[in-house]
């Protein structure tokens, strides 16, 4: 995920894109850059690193101009650097290019334009599209971007600016947001309305298939394809701090919201064109060594920690690999064993969490191949490991993590999928049959997320109890125990999570009248299990809550207190959906006890000490 901003008219060009791009920090920020039609041509002015950086460098080289785009880089292709950092020019610098998205096929493209005699510069999937757009110009900037968007694959929104055509800028939407800011004189191009809304409050949105041709005094909308769209002018009436949150009253429950976009951009260029397999064209451990690896240590905190263990589940369960998961925090002083074949892998968000690096080295000094499944391409953690493993879910606000612990699961559901095409323990149908439940997978959570208005009065409800329990059995155990810790950490309401089968050992004693139990029984195999384990608390006077399927409600409702449900799927992929409805349930617990919801106390989003 990363930030686009564009202008088009006679104010300051440079202080309108620095500006947008300080409001699209949040979308990524390992570096920035601008580019602006100035009398000497398009000049473009690039830094890594924050704002700061760039603006220093803008200061010794000013850009003064009528026309530019800039962009605040999240990396996904290539790693945090000056030369990858856009805008992206093509070999004569007379087109550049800001781009937010993933291009699936940009190694093919690339191989075609290299072929041709085309120089790259960067690592970026990005640069393919200056050089496409170079290639297809004949005078007509509007042709060009069109033509070359039909050889691209995947995720785009882009903002084109040419020297040949200097009152132009295009944009284009393909599966990543951009709105168009109406004003008088001027126009401009943002991926959100906060970049935009100091200077318009009159947007037209984009969808995806569409593109816009601005011009100082005029917005032209048409398809990708050239038929012309007319389309309502959309006021904005929020307030700038409600806009920044994209209208959610809170960053958690924007990012909530975003989580069928984190699956989609997390598969996006990794399912094979046939939907048959799972490639990661950038991984260094080889088919060999996969096929060699005798057993997996996942290690992590928190609820990245709480990833690895539906992990273990994923890919025990299609890899056939034996797997251990540890808090990275014990996990060096247990003294793990690391034999010649066992795969490491670190999962962390911020990729700067402290126990995390320090584990990760504790397992390369003993020999480990270590993938790190991260959020920031160019953080500590993905520095240091031998192989990436990009969970696209865009920067995390929040403190409690929710995209990000839902992205984690699509790379393990990914992982787990490649290295048993590999190790041949799932045949090619089965495996075709898991990415066609994945697919669904985005649209399910919507239809998860309608659900807020009953998951709201339970929420309601429980914010009176100071104690509750969560259990599971199965994979709906690795669920339970990142609800609990989130309902833990931004309601403050104590919540322990129990594998169904293990209450009866010992804390039942804690069940008295009143208390709530909230279950999660999606497994099938053990369903009727849970439900003895249900009737076990019900008989001693819990109030009990189960998160299921629809078609189960009736029955559920003869034992259960309340039923919330999830649409079907696989029973290994339910841990993408039920999640859902625990974050939403935490999310509005500590919203009825008037929490920091978006920070809680004693908390930070990147620890950082041991
Ligand atoms: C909880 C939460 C933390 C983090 C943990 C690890 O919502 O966000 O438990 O998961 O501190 O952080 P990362 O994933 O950045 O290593």
């Amino acid at each position: 995920m990363c930030g686009i901003v564009g202008y088009i008219g006679n104010k300051d060009t440079q202080a309108i894109l620095v500006d947008g791009l300080r409001k699209l920090e949040y979308r990524g920020y390992d570096s920035a850059g601008i580019s602006v039609f100035t009398s000497k041509g398009l000049q473009v002015v690039k830094a890594l690193g924050r704002m700061n950086n760039l603006e220093a460098k803008l200061e010794e080289h000013p850009l003064v101009g009528n026309a530019g785009i800039g962009h605040t880089r999240w990396a996904t292709h290539g790693k945090p650097s000056d030369v990858n950092s856009h805008p992206h020019t093509d070999a004569t610098s007379k087109f550049s290019v800001v781009h937010n998205g993933i291009i699936e096929n940009y190694l093919e493209l690339k191989d075609e334009l290299i072929a041709s005699g085309v120089v790259f510069v960067s690592e970026t999937d990005t640069e393919v599209i200056a050089h496409l757009v170079a290639r297809e110009y004949n005078g007509d900037i509007v042709k060009a971007v069109q033509k070359a968007v039909t050889f691209m694959r995947g995720a785009f929104a882009l903002g084109v600016l040419t020297e040949y055509e200097p009152n132009k800028l295009v944009a284009v939407r393909q599966a990543s947001p951009l709105v168009i800011g109406v004003g008088k004189g001027e126009n401009f191009i943002g991926s959100d309305i906060p970049a935009i809304l100091k200077y318009t409050r009159d947007v037209y949105i984009l969808e995806d298939g569409e593109m816009a041709v601005l011009t100082e005094d005029a917005v032209e909308l048409m398809t990708i394809e050239g038929n012309f769209i007319s389309r309502e002018i959309f006021h904005v009436d929020w307030d700038a701090v409600t806009a920044e949150k994209g209208g959610f009253d809170h960053f958690m429950l924007k990012e909530i919201h975003e989580q069928p976009k984190a699956y989609r951009d997390t598969m996006l260029g990794r399912i094979n064109e046939d939907g048959k397999g799972v490639h990661f064209t950038d991984l260094n451990l080889t088919k060999e060594q996969i096929k060699n690896i005798r057993n997996i240590q996942i290690v992590a905190c928190g609820t990245a920690y709480h990833a690895g263990l539906v992990g273990r589940n994923i890919i025990e369960s299609l890899a056939k690999i034996p797997v251990e998961t540890d808090v990275a925090s014990e996990y060096r002083y247990r003294s793990p064993i690391i034999a010649k074949d066992t795969l490491v892998i670190v999962v962390s968000q911020s990729g700067e969490t402290a126990d995390t690096l320090a584990a990760l080295r504790e397992a390369q000094a003993n020999g480990a191949h270590v993938i790190a499944v991260t959020n920031v391409v160019g953080s500590s953690i993905a520095r240091d490991a031998n192989d990436v493993i990009a969970t696209l879910a865009g920067p995390e606000i929040a403190v409690a993590s929710t995209k990000a612990y839902t992205s984690q699961l699509i790379a393990f559901y990914l992982l787990g999928l490649y290295m048993a095409e590999i190790r041949e323990t799932k045949t090619t149908e089965e495996i075709a049959h898991i990415l066609a439940a994945m697919d669904s997978l985005p649209e399910q959570v919507e239809q998860v997320l309608t659900q807020a208005p009953i998951i709201k009065e339970y929420a309601e409800h429980i914010a009176q109890h100071k104690h509750l329990f969560f259990i599971g059995r199965g994979v709906d155990y690795a669920v339970v125990q990142e609800g609990s810790l989130k309902l833990k950490e931004i309601s403050y309401i104590h919540s322990e999570a129990y594998a169904a089968g293990e209450l009866k050992h010992g804390t039942l004693a804690l069940i008295e009248e009143g208390i709530p139990v909230i279950a999660l029984a999606t497994q099938e195999d053990v369903l009727e299990k849970t439900l003895s384990n249900i009737k076990e608390v019900k008989a001693r006077g819990a109030e009990v809550m189960v998160v299921s399927y629809e078609e189960r409600r009736e029955e559920l409702m003869k034992s259960v207190d309340k039923v919330l449900s999830i649409p079907r799927t696989l029973p290994l992929l339910t841990p993408a959906l039920s999640v859902v409805v625990l974050q939403l349930l935490a999310y509005y617990a500590s919203l009825a006890l008037e929490h920091d919801v978006d920070k809680p106390r004693n908390l930070a989003k990147s620890v950082t000490v041991e």
